[in-house]
C-alpha cells in the first residue's frame, strides 16, 4: 500500500492524481513515500525491479487513495482489481486485457456497461496533438470554464474530459488524436478493433477518451455505466503504458493492463439489481415471554446449526415481540411462554399462514432444520435477472 513517492512522480506531474491528489509523507527514515493512488505504476516498478520473463501476467486487488473531492462513487479510499500484461506489444494482447474486462462485467449480470475505446499514439505522436490542442484551446480560451482554463495549464489533453456545459462546443470542434496517428499506431489501432469485433466484444470509438493519467500510449480504453451518474460512470478502464518501465529505470518494454473500480461495480450492480434484496431476513425468530433463558439458548442452538435467527431484548410484551417477529421477516416464530417453559416445549408458528405446532423444545433446532429444508426456495431478487457468480 506504500511505495516510493518518486515512482508516481514519473507518472506525470501534469496528471492530477499525482500532482494534486496523492497523500504523501516523510517516513521516520526521512523517506518520502506515498499511499498509492493506483497500481499500475507499482507493478512497473516491480518488473523493472526484478525483470521477469516476458509476457508477465499479473494481477492485484486493493484499496488505492487520492485525495479527492468526494462524492457517491469518488472516494478518497477505494477498491480496485487490476490485471498487466509486460512485454507483449502484439494487438491480440490488446483484445485478450479488454476482453477479460468486458468478461468480468457481463457474468455478473451488468447489461447496461458499454466500452469506449480510443488511441493515443505513440509518444511523440501525442505529443504534436497536445501541442496543437493547446494551440487551438489558447484561442478559444475566453470560451472555457475557469476549471477548464486551469486544466488546460497543466493538463491540455484533460479539458476534454471536462463535462461542464459551458465547455461543450470548445471541445466538440477541438482537433482529434485520430488526425495524428502515424501509420504503425493506426495499424496497431485497427488490428484492436478488428480482434475485438471477432471475439463479439463491442466497443464504441470515443475520440475524447483521454484518461486521467499521463503515462497511456495507444490503445486506452474506458468501462462506462450508464446507470451511474455521468461524472462517476466509469466503472473500469485501462490501456497502454509502453514507455513506463522504461521511465522507472527498466529496459523498453511494452504494456498493457486495466483496473475495475469495485465500489462503483458494485454500485452499478446495485442499480441494476444484480443481486436483488436480501437485507436483513432472517429465517426464525425466537419470542420468549417466559422471562428465562429460552430465548439466549434456543437462538444461540439455532445459529450454531446454521440457521439465521433472531430475537427481542429487554424483557418485551408479548405483542411487541410478535411485531419485531413480523418486522424481521423471518419464516417462522418460535415462542416460548410460561405454559411451554414448565411442560419443556415450544410453539413454532408459521409466519405466513398463521398456523402452529408444538414441539418439544429440544428437539426444535432439527423441527426447524426440516420445516426450512421443505419450503420452496424463495428469493426476493428479481425474478427476470439471472443469478451472480
Ligand atoms: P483509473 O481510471 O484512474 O485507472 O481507475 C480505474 C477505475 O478505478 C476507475 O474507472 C474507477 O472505477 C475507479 N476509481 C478511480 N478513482 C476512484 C475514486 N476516487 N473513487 C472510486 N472509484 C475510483 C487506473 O487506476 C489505472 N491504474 C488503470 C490501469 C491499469 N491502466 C493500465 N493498467
Amino acid at each position: 500500500m506504500f511505495e516510493d513517492a518518486g515512482v508516481f512522480h514519473r507518472i506525470g506531474e501534469g496528471t492530477d492524481v499525482v500532482s494534486k491528489e496523492m497523500y504523501d509523507f516523510e517516513d521516520k527514515g526521512g523517506r518520502t513515500l506515498a499511499l498509492r493512488p493506483e497500481q499500475t505504476a507499482s507493478v512497473c516498478r516491480a518488473f523493472a525491479q526484478h525483470r521477469p520473463q516476458t509476457p508477465w501476467k499479473v494481477w492485484y486487488a486493493g484499496p488505492n487513495f487520492r485525495y479527492e473531492r468526494s462524492q457517491a462513487g469518488r472516494y478518497r479510499q477505494f477498491d480496485q482489481v487490476g490485471v498487466e500484461v509486460l512485454g507483449s506489444d502484439d494487438p491480440e494482447v490488446d483484445v485478450e486485457v479488454i476482453s477479460l474486462a468486458w468478461d468480468f462485467y457481463r457474468a455478473l449480470g451488468l447489461t447496461r456497461v458499454s466500452l469506449l475505446v480510443n488511441s493515443l499514439g505513440e509518444g511523440e505522436e501525442r505529443q504534436r496533438y497536445e501541442a496543437e490542442l493547446t494551440a487551438y484551446l489558447g484561442r478559444r480560451r475566453d470560451s472555457l470554464s475557469e476549471s477548464a482554463r486551469a486544466t488546460m495549464e497543466r493538463n491540455p489533453l484533460r479539458v476534454l474530459d471536462s463535462k461542464r456545459p459551458e465547455d461543450a462546443a470548445v471541445v466538440a470542434e477541438a482537433p482529434t488524436m485520430s488526425e495524428f496517428l502515424g501509420s504503425s499506431s493506426r495499424r496497431h489501432f485497427e488490428s484492436v478493433l478488428g480482434g475485438l469485433d471477432s471475439v463479439g466484444v463491442p466497443w464504441v470509438r470515443s475520440e475524447r477518451l483521454v484518461r486521467g493519467l499521463d503515462y497511456y500510449r495507444r490503445t486506452t480504453f474506458e468501462f462506462v455505466s450508464d446507470s451511474l451518474e455521468s461524472a462517476q460512470n466509469a466503472v473500469g478502464g485501462g490501456g497502454r503504458y509502453d514507455g513506463l518501465v522504461a521511465d522507472l529505470g527498466g529496459p523498453a518494454t511494452g504494456g498493457i493492463g486495466f483496473a475495475l473500480g469495485l465500489d462503483r461495480t458494485l454500485l452499478a450492480c446495485d442499480s441494476e439489481g444484480v443481486f436483488g434484496t436480501t437485507e436483513g431476513t432472517v429465517s426464525v425468530f425466537v419470542v420468549d415471554t417466559a422471562g428465562s433463558s429460552g430465548a439466549l439458548s434456543l437462538t444461540h442452538a439455532l445459529r450454531r446449526a446454521g440457521v439465521s435467527a433472531d430475537r427481542a431484548f429487554d424483557g418485551k410484551s408479548m405483542k411487541s415481540q410478535m411485531k419485531a417477529a413480523d418486522r424481521s421477516g423471518a419464516a417462522y416464530a418460535v415462542l416460548i411462554g410460561p405454559d411451554e417453559q414448565s411442560a419443556g416445549t415450544c410453539i413454532v408458528r408459521d409466519m405466513a399462514d398463521g398456523t402452529q405446532t408444538t414441539c418439544r423444545i429440544d428437539e426444535a433446532v432439527p423441527t426447524l432444520r426440516a420445516m426450512l429444508d421443505r419450503r420452496p426456495a424463495t428469493s426476493t431478487a428479481p425474478s427476470t435477472k439471472k443469478e451472480a457468480p
